[in-house]
């Protein structure tokens, strides 16, 4: 049996804007940023990091897909799609690996369109509110539950 040791790492729409957007809500790190951040976090545990950013509900779909034979682990921003995709969640549903369900900000804390999630019903965690934190505590999650 080949045993997988990928994280993979999907964010969705405008998150290809961090660093340049609502700098109060999301913080001065860019994507490249956090994405070394995960690179950085999953060495450290020996997984490899597949990181992917998409504006398109239909291409966060097919990775949802991709991943349920080549993750051993998901962190999934989906951003907007987070409140509207019941095709993000069905996709979700698919993979029996772990997931975690992640958010730059505390969407509790924000407008009331926020606090809806399709994600978290397919999720096996949720972490928000802590910036570009949130990512590496999500890594550090799946790498433990992987390893469990
Ligand atoms: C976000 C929160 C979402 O509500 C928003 O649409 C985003 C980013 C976050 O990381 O805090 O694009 O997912």
């Amino acid at each position: 049996m080949v045993t997988r040791r990928s994280i993979w790492v999907l964010n969705g729409p405008n998150l290809n804007l961090l660093g340049e957007r609502e700098l109060g809500i999301y913080g001065g790190e860019s994507l490249a940023d956090i994405e070394l951040r995960c690179r950085d976090t999953a060495a450290k545990s020996d997984f490899n990091i597949e990181f992917r950013q998409s504006n398109h509900e239909g291409e966060l779909v097919a990775w949802v897909q991709e991943a349920r034979t080549a993750a051993s682990g998901l962190a999934i921003n989906a951003g907007a799609y987070t409140h509207t995709s019941v095709a993000v969640h069905d996709a979700l549903r698919l993979l029996d690996i772990p997931i975690v369900e992640v958010h730059l900000s505390n969407i509790f804390a924000r407008e009331e369109f926020r606090h809806k999630s399709y994600i978290s019903a397919a999720a096996t965690g949720v972490v928000c509110g802590f910036g570009a934190m949130s990512y590496v505590l999500a890594i550090d999650a799946l790498a433990a539950q992987m390893d469990l």
